[in-house]
């Protein structure tokens, strides 16, 4: 990076003036652009836009070649949406921040060498963002209290993950998934019970009919379908490698046999479908509760903040606050909007980042895996 530059990423870092960050994300299948304004923990989002790319449904999966061409199309217009919804220029910007892992490595690398142009245009900073750590922020862009110390449990398709937060850029990972993440498995658990992509939403709302039907038919189905809750032991002990992993793929195969045991016996009616769909979700769900709790218990935190996709399931985060309120620790969970991937939570974590002198140059490359910066076994 030149000199003028990094003086400058040094006096925006010292300043007091708000700075304004515009973000790109297009780690996945969202071309997403955001634009905040603030300093510390007082950060606004003036704008956000996500178009999210529809060809995928169709694949049942994210293609990766699709998903940058689409990238490409739609990486200008959103931009430009995200800058007039603000009612700013380029020239009003304090730095350009992107994600650059992990992710996509072909979707990624459309909004690095977009975000770098941007930032070489207007002379501003360019800073460089995890993917993962910008959901651990997209939280305490909607409520005050949703900063460190915490305890975070991040949960979307390709990732679980369960942290400890002592502050902003120092996290511990306490526990993680062995195989399928935490949406990953309610995707392949939609496409078992014939439902579209992707299928968390879809296996929710199902989960609920069995959860309103109330009668004893479907009270009778559900307890057929009560899995076993995986990694979730009562003797376990903090010093257990497992004590705060999770594992699902054995939940998706239990459901797996469930579903062909119900087929065999010509009783694959929608009551069993909702029955086997709220025995799932109630095996993940508590077992991310009580991996969270545990957490939140054996580091003294009073507050758990969720993000990722699947944090917009409304049962989980229900199951969360019953279990954690009572026992004196807020739950926070973001709106779906910005649990979901989306540029705003990029946009603030990047201004964290600027404001630590964390700034990237123009060599910056985009990582299909890289471990969050600040993060400690
Ligand atoms: O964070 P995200 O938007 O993208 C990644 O970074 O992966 O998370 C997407 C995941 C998908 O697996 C999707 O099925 C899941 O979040 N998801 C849900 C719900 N809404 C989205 N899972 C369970 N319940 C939901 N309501
Ligand atoms: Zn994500």
């Amino acid at each position: 990076m030149s000199r003028e530059l990094r003086d400058r990423a040094e006096r925006t870092a010292h300043g007091d003036r708000p700075l304004r960050v515009l973000a790109l994300e297009t780690s996945c299948d969202e071309t997403s652009a955001a634009v905040v304004e603030g300093r510390g923990d007082a950060v606004a989002l003036r704008s956000l836009v996500i178009l999210s790319q529809d060809v995928h449904r169709l694949f049942g999966g994210v293609v990766p070649e699709l998903a940058s061409r689409a990238h490409l199309t739609s990486v200008v217009p959103v931009v430009e949406r995200a800058l007039a919804d603000a009612g700013l220029a380029l020239g009003d910007l304090d730095a350009v921040a992107v994600t650059h892992a992990p992710g996509l490595v072909g979707a990624l690398l459309v909004g690095v060498s977009y975000g770098k142009a941007l930032a070489f245009g207007a002379g501003v900073p360019l800073v460089g963002v995890h993917h993962m750590e910008g959901h651990l922020f997209a939280t305490a862009l909607e409520h005050a209290d949703a900063t460190p110390p915490f305890t975070a449990l991040l949960v979307s398709g390709g990732h679980t993950l369960l942290l400890d937060v002592a502050a902003w850029g120092a996290y511990r990972l306490l526990g993680a998934t062995r195989d399928d993440a935490a949406g990953e498995a309610f995707d392949k658990v939609a496409k078992l019970l014939g439902l579209p992509y992707p299928g968390g939403r879809h296996v929710e709302a199902l989960a609920r009919e069995a959860a309103s039907t109330g009668d004893a038919a479907a009270a009778a189905a559900a307890a057929r379908h009560r899995f076993a809750r995986p990694m979730l032991r009562a003797n376990q002990t903090p010093d257990d490698p497992d004590y705060y992993d999770v594992s699902f793929s054995g939940l998706k195969t239990a459901v797996l046999h469930a579903v062909r045991r119900a087929e065999a016996a010509g009783a694959l009616d929608d009551g069993e479908r909702a029955a086997i769909a709220r025995g799932f979700q109630d095996a993940l769900v508590e077992t991310l509760v009580e991996k969270t709790f545990r957490a939140a218990r054996q580091h003294g935190r009073t507050r758990v903040v969720l993000g990722g996709g699947v944090a917009c399931n409304g049962a989980l985060v229900a199951a969360m606050r019953r279990r954690l309120e009572p026992r004196g620790a807020a739950v926070f969970a973001p709106t779906p909007r910005l649990a979901t991937d989306n540029a705003a939570m990029i946009a603030r974590a990047g201004l964290f980042r600027l404001e630590r002198g964390d700034v990237a140059d123009l060599a910056l490359n985009a990582y299909a895996s890289r471990p969050i910066p600040g993060l400690a076994r």
